[in-house]
């Protein structure tokens, strides 16, 4: 009913909007006065913590693509060798798993079936499980040895949007603990991270307030076939699930590539006025890559490409070459995912809208798959 939706046309922008307060709420009572960690809830002991070798993170879809960030935060921040693999792909290879392995199973719903299949297979063999999960009591945290609730609240549209920004705050409080725990080379950037996470709710907002124009942008674009979208690292799974949200609910062909790879094929699909979004990792801490990106861009709209860039605010080396900038507030490195996720997500839905699509309810989807 129109009351449930909060006076939103569909839960999806209920949602979306939601998001500073899920962020907030995934992060209440975790930090504790002097900024440290405080996860007691995550019933896995410092010690067994302390002996992990290895981190592998089983997931599916947007959740997969929760994880693949992850894996840049945890083996940046802990030093812990980390894999994240789809869910469907893991048991079926032999995966080499051990007492020392700390497997994470992240999901919304807690009953996709093909991440509690991967879960049960990695118990069978020992590893030790934590799920990062949205929904109290679901089966994936029942079987898991321990479990960290994102606190979304009910995430009703398929589309998931609220649920992956508080996946990305459990996976770096994860990934931080971890790094608390075990005591890196990094314990001062670990502390500083943590101040700038509290910021992160603020900065989603500010993000949510500036979004007329990508849904003017998103509206002219409603008779395109397809629209590619760029990034590295961490911005590579951003450009995975902007283009995931854009099948989802536009029905358009949509890829997301990895921006180094541009080269290797993909270049081949840039003709004019293709659409192309790019993600723009923040010009301070990683600038090589910052540069790398500018030359990706300059590249692409050289072969008449219309460029949608969302790049950090004052961030001017890219405004000349984009033709539609969409900034967003400067974050540490890892932690870009949070706010630059969210034009994707008014981007598709607000495209899927122009087209006439069911916004809550793609076709041929349900919000929690029960079947491998
Ligand atoms: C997201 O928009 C999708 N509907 C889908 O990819 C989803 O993230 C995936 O099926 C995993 O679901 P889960 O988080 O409930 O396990």
């Amino acid at each position: 009913s129109a009351a449930e939706k909060g006076g939103y046309d569909y839960f999806m922008l209920k949602e979306i909007a939601e998001q500073p307060k899920a962020v907030a709420d995934t992060l209440l009572g975790r930090i504790d006065l002097a900024g440290n960690l405080c996860l007691d809830e995550v019933h896995i002991p410092a010690s067994v913590l302390r002996e992990v070798s290895k981190v592998v993170i089983v997931a599916c879809g947007t959740a997969y693509h929760a994880g693949m960030i992850a894996k840049y935060a945890i083996e940046h921040w802990t030093r812990i060798p980390c894999e994240t693999e789809l869910a469907s792909e893991f048991r079926y290879r032999d995966p080499i798993l051990d007492q020392r392995t700390l497997v994470i199973a992240i999901s919304q719903s807690g009953e996709t079936m093909d991440t509690l299949m991967a879960l049960r297979h990695a118990r069978e063999q020992g590893a030790k499980v934590l799920a990062i999960c949205n929904t109290n009591g679901s089966t994936i945290p029942r079987e898991s040895d321990a479990v960290l609730y994102t606190h979304a609240g009910p995430e009703v549209a398929v589309a998931s949007t609220k649920a992956f920004l508080t996946q990305l705050v459990a996976c770096y409080l994860v990934a931080l603990y971890l790094g608390q725990v075990r005591g890196t080379k990094w314990g001062d950037e670990i502390l500083s991270v943590i101040r700038e996470l509290s910021e992160i709710a603020t900065q989603v907002d500010q993000v949510l307030e500036t979004m007329e124009p990508v849904r003017e942008l998103a509206r002219t674009l409603a008779d395109k076939n397809t629209v590619l979208f760029l990034g590295r690292h961490v911005g590579y799974p951003v450009a995975l699930e902007g283009a995931l949200k854009l099948k989802e609910l536009a029905y358009m062909h949509a890829e997301g590539f990895a921006a180094g790879e541009l080269k290797h094929g993909p270049i081949a699909l840039i003709e004019h006025d293709v659409p192309v979004v790019v993600v723009v990792p923040s010009p301070r801490g990683r600038s090589v890559l910052h540069d790398k990106i500018v030359s990706n861009i300059q590249e692409i709209r050289a072969r008449g490409a219309r460029t949608i860039v969302i790049a950090e605010r004052g961030d001017e080396t890219v405004a000349p070459y984009a033709d539609h900038l969409i900034e967003i507030p400067a974050t540490p490195t890892l932690l870009q995912p949070l706010v630059a996720t969210v034009p994707l997500q008014v981007f598709a839905c607000e495209l899927a809208t122009a087209r006439g699509n069911e916004v809550d309810q793609p076709r041929n989807l349900a919000k929690s798959v029960t079947v491998e």
